[in-house]
């Protein structure tokens, strides 16, 4: 049993605070937020992730999960603070570090004994020393401490399992005695554990991110090549992925990627590139052909509706950025949202868990009950997010609900010769055309 605090209670920390516990650690999560953290002592999770509320409620009956929004409180007893604070785009695409630097600057403040400030938000490489630098110019008395980097690779959705079946812990540092130390922390969970200095760390985890986000572009770069060919990217991307080489994940063709990480971090990545230099031309693309997707589902919206948008009804599919999370964060749905209203479109929307988001964000979103509720006198339809409740719909119930029943699948949920066969116009993502062009 270690003491250990996590400062920042969202996805990363909240998980990372939850899973130490459940190994039997005593841990202390903090955040400024009064409002989340009262909500968490009332055993109540701020975010949506499977399991986790169970979690945290098991932890603190236990007596394992504490929250405060005291700094002195959670450092009192503690050798490990981990922080997991938010760092999001700044304006030109650089990480914003101001969470950082106050967390930072609270444990400086706050502790009173030697500790281990491991960083585990994603953050430009060389941070790990800005951090031990603000850490050593904050304190109020010289006191020994070290900084770790251990980035996440947790998804969310299924953060509770990445965090306790890892395919690797990466731990860099410049003191090889505190990496060992939280080197033990991880020794439960049986994996590979890479050592290594603090900016290859930190660098391993956005050149992990950029080339799953790299995968994902490559697929729907070929997607589009696909559908002028005429071939099938789901089964190009199976063939594909059978070579070890290669690998069949993150090769499913769609929207783009959205979410808190890969938007930002090959942003990030690329203005360091940039910043120093170089040239990242393949970040650049990704980037691009991420944007191009949201454009696709715009385009095929529009040429299925007989080359104008104006006055159409259409409904999403999905609003979250991905299934089984309520994070709106960089979701196509809400991009292809207003890039549809720009063309006069009314856009409804349905998601099984992020319409309270969507709500605070987007006050122009008609919110439905349900896939028919959502269907019910729409023009078309188009999924964003490929939710599980979606792929077994009453099909033919739906289409008597459509006056058009124009699908645009962006993320090939669907059989195309299934939707043809119920009547459906139907187009899918690097894939053969079912029907003809509606309207
Ligand atoms: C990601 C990384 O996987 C994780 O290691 C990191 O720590 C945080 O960022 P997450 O953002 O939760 O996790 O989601 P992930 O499941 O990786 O999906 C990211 C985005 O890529 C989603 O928008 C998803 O829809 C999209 N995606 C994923 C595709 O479009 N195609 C794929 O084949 C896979």
């Amino acid at each position: 049993m270690r003491n250990i605090a996590v400062a920042g209670t969202g996805y990363v920390g909240l998980s990372t605070g939850t899973c130490f516990a459940d190994m039997g650690n005593n841990v202390t999560c903090i955040d400024i937020s009064e409002e989340k953290i009262a909500m968490l002592q009332r055993g109540e999770a701020p975010i949506y992730e499977p399991g986790l509320n169970e979690m945290i409620v098991r932890n603190m009956k236990a007596g394992r999960l504490h929250f405060t929004t005291s700094y002195d409180e959670a450092l009192k007893d503690v050798e490990f603070i981990f922080i997991c604070v938010g760092t999001p785009s700044g304006v030109d695409g650089e990480a914003d570090l101001q969470y950082v630097r106050m967390a930072a600057e609270s444990v400086a403040h706050a502790m009173t004994h030697p500790l281990i400030v491991i960083n585990k938000s994603t953050v430009p490489v060389g941070t790990g020393d800005w951090v031990a630098d603000i850490v050593r110019r904050s304190q109020p008395e010289p006191m020994d401490f070290a900084v770790v980097s251990c980035p996440e690779f947790t998804r969310e959705g299924s953060a509770l399992y990445d965090f306790m079946n890892p395919d690797r812990v990466v731990i860099g540092s410049r003191s090889p005695e505190a990496a060992e130390k939280v080197a033990q922390l991880h020794l439960p969970l049986r994996t590979r554990i890479i050592m290594t200095d603090l900016r290859t760390a930190e660098m391993i985890k956005y050149a992990s991110n950029a080339f799953l986000a790299t995968k994902i572009s490559f697929i729907n770069e070929i997607a589009v090549i696909c559908e002028k060919l005429g071939a099938d990217v789901q089964e190009v991307a199976e063939g594909m992925g059978f070579d070890r080489r290669i690998g069949a994940q993150f090769l499913n063709a769609g929207l783009g990627y959205g979410g808190s990480c890969f938007p930002k971090d090959v942003k990030a990545l690329e203005h360091m590139a940039l910043v120093h230099g170089s040239h990242p031309a393949l970040l650049r693309a990704v980037i691009d052909i991420n944007r191009d997707m949201r454009r696709w589902a715009v385009y095929n919206l529009r040429e299925l509706l007989g080359g104008k948008l104006d006055g159409k009804r259409i409904g999403l599919m999905g609003l979250a950025f991905k299934p089984n999370t309520d994070d709106i964060r960089e979701a196509p749905a809400l991009e292809i949202a207003h890039m549809l209203r720009n063309e006069g479109a009314h856009v409804s929307g349905y998601d099984p868990v992020a319409m309270k988001n969507v709500a605070r964000v987007d006050n122009q979103m008609r919110l439905s009950e349900d896939a028919y509720d959502l269907a019910d006198g729409a023009d078309a339809l188009l999924v964003c997010t490929e939710w599980n409740e979606f792929k077994q719909l009453d099909l033919p119930r739906l289409r008597s609900l459509m006056g058009n029943a124009l699908i645009v699948d962006g993320r090939n949920i669907y059989d195309p010769a299934i939707m043809a066969h119920h009547g459906f116009v139907y187009r899918a993502v690097g894939r053969a055309q079912a029907g003809n062009n509606g309207n």
